[in-house]
């Protein structure tokens, strides 16, 4: 994975068929997404349940481009392992789901996984100033985490400002997760975010036997971003 700042769209396979993720995978890729999404979640650290590492390691061989794992579990660590070798490229703990996100970041890292910070809607810019050496994406929830198709959270605006700033010549992304769409995109690109998390955004309107759809949901996206960028 190289470093670099454009905008890139990240569809979340959250919206997805989950019947059939292969093909929901091969078909956003095709249609011209960037990095694939994938939302891990607990039932405890977030109210939603969703995949374990045998079904990241599954759907893996099928993403040809970036597996991008947001973990809204909590413990975390003791599960990084099993996520790494199924594959992920990036990582992404809360630094709400323990008292030890220091260390989770840095198991992250060892394990050769990219690291990722996730950041919940009323978490300060501030906490993660003690960070930015040892993280390679910092992910702003512009929704409560835990389920797709919630309203964008604007106060995220400032936020991503801040990140910004305090990140400045370091190779790290900012995240953008939760309700964008071609509307809010453009805010948080002009506030200094490179990654866009969409998944009703992506994935409406379109199938496996109708993919056009989420091309156009996705040059949508980025077309309104990059203008803002
Ligand atoms: C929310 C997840 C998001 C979610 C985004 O907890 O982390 O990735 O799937 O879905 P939309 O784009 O529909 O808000
Ligand atoms: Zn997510």
């Amino acid at each position: 994975m190289s470093f670099d700042r454009s905008i890139k769209i990240a569809p979340s396979i959250l919206s997805a068929d989950f019947a059939n993720f292969g093909q929901e995978i091969q078909a956003i890729e095709a249609e011209g997404c960037d990095w694939v999404h994938v939302d891990v979640m607990d039932g405890h650290f977030v109210p939603n349940l969703t995949f374990g590492p045998p079904l990241v390691k599954a759907i893996r061989p099928h993403i040809k481009t970036v597996m991008d794992v947001h973990l809204m579990i909590s413990p975390v660590d003791q599960y990084l392992e099993a996520y790494a070798e199924a594959g992920a490229d990036v990582i992404t703990s809360h630094l709400e789901a323990g008292p030890h996100i220091h260390r989770t970041l840095q198991a992250t890292r060892a394990l050769g996984a990219k690291a990722g910070l996730a950041l919940n809607p009323a978490t300060r810019a501030e906490e993660a100033e003690y960070l930015l050496d040892m993280v390679d994406l910092i992910c702003v929830m512009t929704v409560n985490p835990g389920f797709g198709g919630q309203k964008f959270i604007h106060s995220q605006i400032d936020k991503v400002k801040k990140l910004r700033a305090m990140i400045g010549d370091r190779p790290i992304h900012i995240e953008i997760d939760g309700g964008i769409t071609p509307e809010t995109a453009p805010l948080m690109a002009a506030a200094g975010a490179d990654v866009l998390v969409a998944g009703s955004a992506v994935f409406k309107g379109g199938s496996v036997q109708n993919p056009a759809p989420y091309g156009e949901n996705i040059r949508a996206i980025r077309a309104a971003a990059t203008a803002a960028q």
